[in-house]
Parts: C-alpha cells; sequence; structure tokens
C-alpha cells in the first residue's frame, strides 16, 4: 500500500501504473461497507485506489463537519491488507487552494430527496468528485448504493461532462438486524443502535406491500410512516416513493421502478437508507 498526501505524489503513482485502475472515493473511518467497494475494485481491475478525504465543501452550515468521525491510522491499517493499492489522503488547502471558484452543478437530479434537505449537498460531492477523477484518472468508479442520489448525481456528471468513467454501484452492506452500514452510525447509543434497524423494517414493510400487488405511492409512503411511528426514538425528516431515474417524487399510481427512501434523525445521528422495487434483483 502507497499513501500519497499531495496531488504531485498521487500522479507521479498513476503515472507509474498501466492498465484499469478501479477508484474508491471515500471520506474515511471505513467499514465492511467501504471494503466491499475495495473488494471490488481491486478485483475488476489491474490496480486500484482509494480517498480518504471529508470534504468540507458537501456539509452545510450547521452539519456535522467538525464531528465527522476521523481515525486515519485504523483506516491505513484496514487499508494494508491491499498490497498495490494506492490511497490518497489529500489535504483541504490541497483540494480547495486559496482562491479556487470553480464547481460543478448536477441540476434537476440534486434538487429533490437530501438535495431538498442539505442545499448545496450534492454541488459539494459533485464538485470534489471531478476534482477526483481528473487526478485519480480511474477507468472505473465504485459507489454504494445507499447514497442511491448521489450514485445518481455522479453517473450523471460522469454523462454530461464525458469523463471516460464507469461508474458501479455497489448494493448496501447492512448489519445483521438489517441496519445500513454508515460512518454516522457511530453517533449512536446503544439505545439508539437498538432503535436504528427501525429505517429497513419500514421500507422492507413496503417492499412486502409492493410485492403483493400495492402500486400507490401514498399507500406505500403510508406504510413506511406506520412502522416509523411505533419507534419513539425515531424522528422522520422525510419519506419518499419517487420514479428510480428521474428521483421525481411518485404521485399516484407506480408504472415503472421506484426508489423508496427516507431520512430519521436519532439521536444526534440522521440516517438514510432506501430500497428499489420494480427491478428484475
Ligand atoms: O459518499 C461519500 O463518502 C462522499 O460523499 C464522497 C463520494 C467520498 C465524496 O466526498
Amino acid at each position: 500500500m502507497i499513501v500519497c498526501e499531495s496531488i504531485e505524489a498521487l500522479r507521479a503513482e498513476r503515472a507509474r501504473r498501466t492498465g484499469s485502475l478501479g477508484f474508491v472515493p471515500t471520506m474515511g473511518y471505513l467499514h465492511e461497507g467501504h471494503m466491499a467497494l475495495v473488494q471490488r475494485a481491486v478485483a475488476e481491475n489491474d490496480h486500484a485506489a482509494v480517498s480518504i478525504f471529508v470534504n468540507p465543501l458537501q456539509f452545510g452550515e450547521n452539519e456535522d463537519f467538525g464531528a465527522y468521525p476521523r481515525d486515519l491510522e485504523r483506516d491505513l491499517a484496514l487499508l494494508s491488507a491491499f498490497v498495490d493499492l494506492i490511497v490518497f489522503t489529500p489535504s483541504v488547502e490541497a483540494m480547495y487552494p486559496h482562491g479556487f471558484q470553480t464547481y460543478v452543478q448536477v441540476e434537476a437530479l440534486s434538487q429533490g430527496l437530501e438535495g431538498a434537505r442539505r442545499p448545496g449537498h450534492f454541488r459539494g460531492v459533485a464538485t470534489v468528485v471531478a476534482k477526483l477523477f481528473n487526478i485519480v484518472q480511474p477507468q472505473r468508479a465504485y459507489f454504494g448504493q445507499k447514497d442511491a442520489q448521489q450514485l445518481a448525481v455522479i453517473r450523471q456528471m460522469v454523462r454530461d461532462l464525458a469523463f471516460p468513467i464507469e461508474v458501479i454501484g455497489v448494493p448496501t452492506v447492512r448489519a445483521a438486524d438489517g441496519l445500513a452500514l454508515s460512518s454516522r452510525n457511530s453517533y449512536l447509543t446503544p439505545e439508539e443502535r437498538a432503535a436504528a434497524p427501525v429505517l429497513y423494517r419500514a421500507l422492507c414493510a413496503a417492499q412486502a406491500r409492493y410485492a403483493e400487488g400495492e402500486r400507490d405511492a401514498e399507500a406505500l409512503r403510508a406504510t413506511m410512516r406506520a412502522v416509523l411511528a411505533a419507534e419513539p426514538l425515531a424522528h422522520v425528516e422525510y419519506v419518499s416513493v419517487a420514479d428510480a431515474e428521474t428521483l421525481q417524487e411518485c404521485e399516484g399510481r407506480l408504472c415503472g421502478p421506484a426508489l423508496l427512501s427516507m431520512a430519521v434523525r436519532i439521536g444526534r445521528a440522521r440516517l438514510i437508507d432506501n430500497i428499489v422495487v420494480g427491478v428484475e434483483q
């Protein structure tokens, strides 16, 4: 494993490698979900790279940039299992030097769901990912399906700006009780952690109704809300049934694949999760 702290060092390492490179952008505090992305990148390419960068641009003023969990030493120990891996750990100053003023905005796809509750979030994500793509020059890039809107925004950006990169969505990794793995799960107290699988239970309840033939978007939203309402520690920000491609909220009867998603606050943690219905698995 080679750790590069500067853009220059990363470019030099990249230039030494021919063949395909698979890239996993992360904000660190790695868990099994990240490791599943790294394993795919390693298995499907000649070389692989991981970035660890807590991107200030994608956090709102009242969000958790300062508190976001960080443990570089532990992350590097986990990644050291991969012999030829390049790990990129740039500083904020390297990514956003004084005078930085160029941003990437993916328009419609960034508006709803997370974008509506976190203004500027996807502008921050698209900007940092575009810059990382330019620096790392991967052939393939791996993102978790847990952040479904992020994945859609990145795919759109890659199409629109003609990055020669294949974007690969990797299924959400869950704990045995269904909770989607997330660095922010570390905010949960033991009592809150016990409550947190309610998100997945709500999604599964709606998925079951869909499997029984329910196609009314509001009925599916109501199913999810009812499960969440039974958990006193869960404070619902939104529950959504949206078109899986456009991410526009569905009204009336579903006529294609739909993204069932939600954001729920449990204690200090803002948790998101989703399931897609209406596609062949
Ligand atoms: O999903 C994340 O961890 C981040 O949004 C990403 C893609 C690394 C960009 O900072």
